[in-house]
């Protein structure tokens, strides 16, 4: 199967701010593909976005969603609230409540039972076959987010149309299954996570589903060596993020084009869920005491990482960014989807 866009170019989904409807469409409607990021909003939320997106492009898109993760050892996130707290008392701010949930899985299910789209890719888990059976009757296609030959099988076997490979390049969370690491190092899982093109060799020797790359793709080069290594199409996130029509804050784009921090980290600091960013003081500082405690973390470092951001403090927020972050533009999303297929097509 292949994408129904004129280019095999993939917006990736960003929850959080970066994804908006008006990025999707832009995406759309210049031959590329765009995901509306389910992650993190309510079902209302959800359906007004894709609601939003279909007034700006009549082009087909995927939604993305989280699988629900299991939930965390309490004692160890409040070892955690008390290494941040300082954090807090310094922003004065009151530390978020650590609670566990679903994300809303089975009520963005049901909307997208009612509300059908094109595809909808799944990450941080592998669906049910009967939650793929639900979206193939409704007449969407599923994809998911693998990193590994285990992952990728699993996938197969429930029957998934599509897999997102994603390579320990990218930014954002890592897609894995299992956030399963016992390590609060972010050096050693470093060493348990694959590069994109390692992945999709080994991959491709499980299972004979179509292969979108995902992971560090900033140039059109970058695009015709993930395609030239199997991938039917590449998906693109920290490329988009300073794109005009993206949700990115301000704070998050300037640390970003203006070189602000040196390198990249993955750390569970932000979350509880091991997420490439950028290695600014918050990830460096908390990278070793933080649990594996996913969405537990998000919850409580939510408050603190938002009056950050509108403080304009780029010390604190997640600066989610792959490795090939030095080669962000500001263009209009347009313009780097035009740009990105004609370098492909070049080779
Ligand atoms: C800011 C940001 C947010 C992301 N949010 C999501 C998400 O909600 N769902 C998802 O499946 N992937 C998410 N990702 C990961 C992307 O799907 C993709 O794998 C990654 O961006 C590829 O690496 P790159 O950033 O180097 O292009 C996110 C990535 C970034 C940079």
């Amino acid at each position: 199967m292949n994408l129904p866009s004129e280019f095999p170019i993939v917006q990736a989904p960003m929850a959080g701010g970066p994804s908006t409807p008006a990025l999707t469409a832009a995406v759309a409607n210049a031959g590329g593909y765009g995901f509306v990021a389910g992650g993190y909003l309510t079902s209302e939320a959800l359906r007004a976005a894709i609601e939003a997106t279909r007034a700006l492009t009549s082009g087909p898109f995927g939604v993305n969603l989280f699988v629900p993760s299991a939930r965390s050892d309490l004692v160890e996130v409040s070892a955690y609230a008390a290494t941040i707290q300082p954090e807090a008392d310094r922003l004065q701010v009151t530390l978020g409540e650590p609670r566990w949930d679903d994300d809303a899985f089975d009520a963005k299910l049901d909307l997208l039972e009612s509300l059908p789209v094109h595809l909808v890719s799944f990450t941080f888990g592998c669906p049910s076959v009967s939650v793929v059976q639900r979206l193939h009757r409704a007449g969407t296609q599923v994809a998911v987010t693998v990193t590994s030959a285990r992952e990728a099988r699993l996938a197969t076997e429930v029957g998934a149309d599509l897999l997102a490979v994603q390579g320990t390049e990218a930014g954002g969370h890592q897609g894995s299954f299992a956030n399963s690491t016992n390590s609060a190092n972010s050096a050693e899982i470093a060493a348990n996570y694959t590069p994109l093109l390692a992945a999709l060799a080994e991959i491709r020797e499980v299972s004979a589903l179509p292969m979108i790359g995902t992971g560090g793709i900033m140039t059109g080069h970058g695009a015709a060596t993930v395609l030239a290594a199997g991938a039917v199409a590449v998906q693109l996130g920290t490329a988009f993020l300073c794109a005009a029509e993206a949700g990115t804050s301000p704070t998050y784009r300037q640390a970003l084009l203006t070189a602000r921090y040196a390198d990249t980290i993955v750390t569970r600091a932000f979350s509880g869920r091991y997420a490439r960013g950028l290695a600014n003081r918050f990830a460096l500082e908390h990278d070793r005491h933080a649990p594996q405690a996913y969405p537990e973390v998000h919850h409580l470092t939510r408050p603190l990482r938002a009056a950050a951001t509108a403080a304009g403090d780029a010390d604190v927020p997640n600066l989610w960014a792959g490795l090939g972050w030095r080669q962000v533009t500001a263009e209009p999303a347009a313009d780097i989807v035009t740009r990105i297929a004609a370098g492909a097509r070049a080779g």
